[in-house]
């Protein structure tokens, strides 16, 4: 036997990836017109805007909290994959938040950087606090929430329609007065009633907002609902062609990125989205898969992001240890099984082509070092690559002993890791050694 090295089936292209994904955005100067020292997003150049809300709507999950320290470290994590916007907090809530809002505008919210957006109610004293922590970034933005639906306003507001129409219009002006853009959200607008959805967001348009949108606060709709709503709201708030129309999805019935894909479709170019998925309840729709959708089928949906998708796997990492929670395996495009092939005929098939099992590459996903998992289904031909990629080279001979050997072993234990696999290559090592000591003396 003899050392060397060698890795697995490294096609580097994914199957149905068919637009290339562009650079990181430009200054929003630079990229959109601006209207009374705003800017408004509004030329679709198909390019759906990642809106990032780990550490606002993901971090105020139950077990999901985190240190100054780790929501900076995420924060810098999320520019190097490049999102367009990151909802950093929300400013009123606590001086905690106040500060990890402050800090993430003044050390990650440069030109180049992402927009850095905080959480505020329509109050004034909420509005205020926002802006002062958001505001050191080149790119800050006020995002106001109030909810539209009639069950929030009677039972949690105490509001009528006209109440809540009037508090939109104040809290968007006053907040457009300090500068910056504004986003206004329609909380539970899933559930409010359709056309007094498209009053409330036209007042919010008119008072100088510049991305609208229209949560499914309780992950309730349905794809073909969700995208009827956007162009709903498309076709029926005069003047939105100066706004961004927003999607932001929970994941109650397990349907928030097909929601938000659905919405994209429909003309939504803001995703709201976590990383890992995490947020209230079942989560947010995860930035991840929405982001892989469109890459991985881009010819089906036209549509691409601005993502870094390469850091993707450590952007995810990095999440789960600052949270504390961990990846399920089998999460998509993250999880640590999203590309190992264990079964026998799916192994032979990804060495002898990857896209026989695989849509995308690890590699497109930031995946390094993962790939084959061995088991009892794995036969000779993984075995061999595996060994290869570990820096041995086996005789037939040997292999035809080492797999015997694995055989057993995989028997015995579900999952046969590179631990094991050392483990049964030792005496072979070892004997190789013997042979080259003898050989010496
Ligand atoms: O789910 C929701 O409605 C929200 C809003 C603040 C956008 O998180
Ligand atoms: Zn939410």
């Amino acid at each position: 036997m003899s050392t060397g090295s060698g890795r697995a089936g490294s096609g580097k292209r994914d199957a149905g990836s068919d637009v290339v994904q562009n650079g990181r955005s430009r200054p929003q100067a630079e990229e959109s017109s601006m209207e009374n020292g705003r800017s408004s997003d509004h030329a679709d150049d198909g390019r759906v805007r990642i809106f990032d809300t780990t550490l606002r709507d993901g971090e105020q999950a139950p077990g999901c909290t985190m240190t100054l320290e780790e929501k900076v470290a995420v924060a810098h994590q999320l520019a190097r994959l490049k999102v367009d916007v990151i909802e950093a907090g929300f400013p009123a809530a606590s001086e905690g938040d106040w500060t990890a809002v402050n800090q993430i505008a003044r050390e990650v919210g440069g030109l180049y950087g992402p927009d850095i957006c905080g959480l505020a109610r329509a109050k004034e004293r909420d509005i205020d606090l926002c802006w002062t922590a958001v505001e050191p970034a080149a790119n800050a933005r006020i995002h106001i929430v109030l909810a539209t639906s009639d069950l929030h306003m009677k039972h949690k507001l105490g509001m009528t329609r006209a109440q809540v129409v009037a508090a939109v219009a104040a809290a968007v002006s006053h907040a457009c007065s300090l500068g910056g853009q504004v986003e206004f959200s329609a909380e539970d607008a899933v559930r409010t009633d359709p056309q007094f959805l498209y009053e409330v967001l036209t007042a919010a348009l008119d008072c100088g907002a510049t991305t609208l949108n229209v949560p499914d606060t309780v992950g309730y709709s349905t794809p073909d609902e969700y995208g009827a709503l956007v162009s709903g709201v498309r076709a029926n708030v005069p003047g939105i062609e100066r706004a961004t129309v927003s999607a932001h999805c929970h994941d109650d019935l397990g349907l928030a990125v097909a929601n938000s894909l659905a919405a994209a479709r429909a003309g939504a170019r803001q995703v709201e989205c976590t990383i890992n998925g995490i947020g209230e309840r079942a989560g947010n729709a995860a930035l991840e898969e929405f982001v892989m959708a469109l890459h991985t089928r881009g010819q089906f949906f036209g549509l691409h992001t601005s993502i870094e998708t390469r850091a993707l796997a450590r952007t995810s990492r990095l999440v789960s240890q600052c949270t504390g929670v961990p990846v399920p395996p089998n999460k998509a495009i993250v999880g640590a099984n999203a590309f190992a092939h264990e079964a026998g005929i799916h192994q032979d098939g990804v060495l002898k082509n990857r896209l026989t099992y695989e849509i995308m590459s690890a590699e497109t996903v930031g995946w390094d070092g993962v790939g084959l998992v061995l088991g009892k289904h794995s036969g000779r031909h993984a075995l061999r690559v595996k060994t290869e990629a570990l820096g041995y080279e086996l005789t037939d001979d040997e292999l035809s002993r080492v797999f015997a050997q694995f055989k057993e072993l995989a028997d015995r234990k579900k999952l046969v890791d590179e631990q094991d696999i050392h483990g049964l290559l030792f005496p072979f090592v070892a004997g190789s050694l013997q042979l080259q000591l003898e050989s010496k003396a």
